[in-house]
């Protein structure tokens, strides 16, 4: 597993927050209405009851640019260094979204690029935003988790069609002290390429065009191996949480609060077991918008600064799973922000 920190003297600070929700709101009964499932079945095994999925003609840049205009106008700022896009659904597979999503937001000629880990990415994007201030090439970075699953999931295949939702959330981070509120401390990132197939969408890359095959419509949606993702997330997000917890000097009961990745409410309570830490201070916002892959966590960080579950100073540690297998944590006091 690798590690990384902001430098002693340079941190990255986090400054500013948006979200964006596509205005599609889709119950568990909705979802029962045109598949072989149940609002019971769902709420018991997931702890979802909606979700929100774009119309069409929407794309993942759409949610990005939303998202990210609303972190910019949260840290008071029109411009920042670079743009980074955590996604598995960019608008198209060549070139990358961040460039467009960039220009959309009157950022032309600024670096911009994806980033590539799934449900993982947006804490990958923030090692990155982390690794550039404390480089000094940037001062500040706007980081955007956006993804659009119900663009590839099957809606006939049970096992995923429940489980996703669509959404953005955004942060920008400024170069800054490390003793600020706001500052990001270690952040703890792994992958297991052996489990590429766990969470896979087959087709439409060169494996599969290059073998010219044409795809068929399982390899053209997204599969996940539920059960078993379900287990390597639980050991991976709480052995992550845990590093980081050592790393930054605090033990479980430092913790103010939890920010898993919001894939399943049992997975959330079975890592908070594991870390024998009170469920109170797991942040949920799963059952509103469901899985969002990169966006889930800065959603959740918005969905709990609205409800005022984040105070300034509060102890936060962020934890994810995903497709790769990659996995991640990362440490950090909560900022005041203007929203
Ligand atoms: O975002 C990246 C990380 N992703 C995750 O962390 C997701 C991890 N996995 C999960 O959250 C869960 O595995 C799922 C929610 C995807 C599935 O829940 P589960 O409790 O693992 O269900 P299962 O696959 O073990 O299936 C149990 C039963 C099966 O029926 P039988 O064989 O026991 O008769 C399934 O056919 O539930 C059935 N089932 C459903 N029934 C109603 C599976 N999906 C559904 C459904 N509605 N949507």
């Amino acid at each position: 597993m690798r590690t990384s920190r902001t430098s002693d003297t340079r941190a990255a600070v986090v400054c500013g927050l948006g979200s964006a929700l596509p205005g599609r709101l889709v119950t568990n009964d909705d979802l029962a209405a045109d598949m072989d499932t149940s609002d019971e079945w769902i709420r018991t095994r997931t702890g979802i009851r909606t979700r929100h999925f774009v119309e069409p003609g929407t794309a993942t840049s759409d949610l990005a640019v939303a998202a990210g205009a609303q972190a910019l106008g949260s840290a008071g700022l029109s411009t920042v260094d670079t743009v980074l896009l955590a996604t598995t659904t960019p608008d198209r597979p060549c070139p990358a979204t961040a460039p467009l999503v960039a220009h959309r937001l009157g950022l032309t000629g600024r670096p911009a690029f994806d980033v590539s880990a799934v449900c993982t990415g947006f804490l990958y994007g923030l090692s990155v935003a982390a690794g550039l201030i404390a480089s000094g090439s940037a001062e500040h970075v706007l980081l955007i988790g956006a993804d659009t699953f119900s663009t590839i999931v099957d809606p006939q295949d049970r096992a995923s069609a429940v489980v996703f939702g669509d959404g953005a959330g955004a942060v920008v981070l400024r170069a800054g002290a490390p003793e600020e509120h706001g500052a990001l401390g270690p952040v703890e990132l792994g992958s297991d390429g052996s489990l590429a197939d766990l969470i896979t969408v087959r087709a439409g890359g060169s494996e599969q065009r290059s073998a010219g095959r044409r795809p068929t419509r399982a390899d053209a949606h997204f599969a996940m191996a539920g059960q078993d993702v379900f287990a390597h997330a639980v050991t991976r997000m709480a052995e992550a949480t845990r590093t980081v917890m050592n790393r930054v000097g605090w033990k479980t009961g430092d913790v103010d609060r939890l920010v898993g990745h919001q894939a399943n409410l049992r997975i959330l309570h079975a890592v908070a077991e594991q870390l024998d830490m009170e469920r109170e201070r797991l942040v949920v916002h799963l059952d509103r918008v469901g899985n969002t892959a990169a966006a889930s966590i800065p959603l959740a960080l918005s969905h709990a600064c609205a409800a005022e579950e984040l105070a300034p100073g509060a102890r936060v540690v962020l934890t994810a799973f995903g497709g790769g297998a990659t996995w991640g944590a990362a440490a950090l006091t909560w900022p005041s922000l203007d929203r």
